[in-house]
C-alpha cells in the first residue's frame, strides 16, 4: 500500500516513523476519516473545515497539507482508481525532544495519511446494530478530532466483549455519542442528538443527517437523550462516516427502536443515498 508522509506518496514500509514524532510519543495531533464515493470525496470541505477548527483549539498554528492534497497525491498514485473507499489524514506536532509542553521554537508537524476501500453499505437491507451503554469516561474536548482514543478504543472494546457493534456513550445517563459514531433517536415524533458541543464529535454524516431531516419538515431536537428514554425511543440509530446510518435494534441486549428500522430513519436513509448519489443537495 502506498501511504503520503510529509509531502511525498511512498511504500507503507518506507514512511519511517522517527519515534520522537509527538503524534507516537503523546498522541499530540489530529485526524479525519472522509468517504470516497464513485472516486469523490464526501463533504470535503467540511472536513477541511473541522480539521482546521481542529487544529486552532490545539494550537497548531504551522502551516499543514490540506485533505484536497493529500487525496489528489494519494489518487494520482492508485494503480486501479478508487470507487468507493476511505481517506484517512493525520497531523501531529512534530518530532522533538519529548517535553509535555510545545516545542518552542515550533518545529514541522508530521501528516500521514492512506486511502483505503470501502464498500458501500446496503443501508436498506443490512443486519441492524447491536449497542452496548458505556460510561462516558473520555476527556472534555471532544469535540477536537485528537488522535488520543484511548477513550474511545476502551469503549469499543468493551462493546465488542459484549457482542456490540458499537458502544453508547453517557455521563452519569446523559447520552452523548458513540465511540465513532453520533446517535439520533426518536422520540414521540421528534428526532433527537446531542447538541455540538464539547461533549461530542460533530460528526459531518450528524451534520448532513440533521439538514436532510429538517429539509424534509421533519421536527429536529438538538438536545440530548437520556439512557432511560433511549430504552424506550421509536427509532434509534447511529451515524458515521463509515457506518453511515445504522439502525440499531439492541441497547444492552434488550430489545430497542422497533425490530425493523423505523419510518423516519428509512426515510433518512433513503435521503441519504439520494444524497450520495449526488440526486439531491440536501
Ligand atoms: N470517527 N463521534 C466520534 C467520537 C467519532 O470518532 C466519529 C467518527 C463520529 C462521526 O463523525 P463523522 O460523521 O464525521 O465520521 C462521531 C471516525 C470515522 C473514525 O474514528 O474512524
Amino acid at each position: 500500500m502506498n501511504v503520503y508522509w510529509n509531502g511525498e506518496v511512498v511504500p507503507q514500509e518506507q514512511a519511517k516513523v522517527n519515534p520522537l514524532d509527538r503524534g507516537f510519543l503523546l498522541g499530540d495531533g489530529i485526524y479525519e476519516v472522509v468517504r470516497i464515493y464513485q472516486g469523490m470525496a464526501f463533504e470535503l470541505e467540511a472536513h477541511q473545515e473541522r480539521f482546521d477548527r481542529s487544529a486552532q483549539r490545539i494550537g497548531l498554528l504551522q502551516e499543514y497539507p490540506r485533505l484536497k492534497v493529500v487525496l489528489d497525491a494519494l489518487m494520482a498514485q492508485q494503480s486501479d482508481q478508487l470507487m468507493d473507499g476511505m481517506l484517512y489524514l493525520q497531523t501531529s506536532r512534530g518530532v522533538a525532544p519529548r517535553k509535555h509542553f510545545f516545542p518552542n521554537p515550533p518545529v514541522a508537524p508530521s501528516t500521514f495519511g492512506f486511502l483505503s476501500p470501502l464498500p458501500r453499505p446496503d443501508l436498506m437491507n443490512r443486519a441492524m446494530a447491536r449497542s452496548t451503554s458505556v460510561d462516558d469516561r473520555r476527556w472534555l474536548d471532544c469535540d477536537i478530532k485528537s488522535i488520543s482514543l484511548l477513550g474511545a478504543v476502551m469503549a469499543a472494546q468493551k462493546a465488542q466483549e459484549t457482542g456490540s457493534v458499537e458502544a453508547i456513550l453517557h455521563r452519569d445517563g446523559r447520552v452523548t455519542e458513540g465511540s465513532h459514531t453520533n446517535v439520533f433517536a426518536v422520540i414521540d415524533g421528534v428526532l433527537r442528538t446531542h447538541p455540538p458541543d464539547h461533549w461530542i464529535l460533530n460528526g459531518i454524516t450528524r451534520q448532513v443527517v440533521v439538514q436532510l431531516a429538517r429539509s424534509r419538515g421533519m421536527s429536529v431536537l438538538e438536545d440530548a437523550v437520556t439512557l432511560e428514554e433511549l430504552r424506550k425511543a421509536d427509532e434509534l440509530f447511529l451515524t458515521g462516516t463509515t457506518v453511515e446510518i445504522w439502525p440499531v435494534s439492541h441497547l444492552d441486549g434488550l430489545k430497542v427502536g422497533g425490530q425493523a428500522p423505523g419510518e423516519l430513519t428509512c426515510q433518512l436513509m433513503k435521503a441519504f443515498n439520494e444524497r450520495v448519489s449526488g440526486k439531491v443537495d440536501a
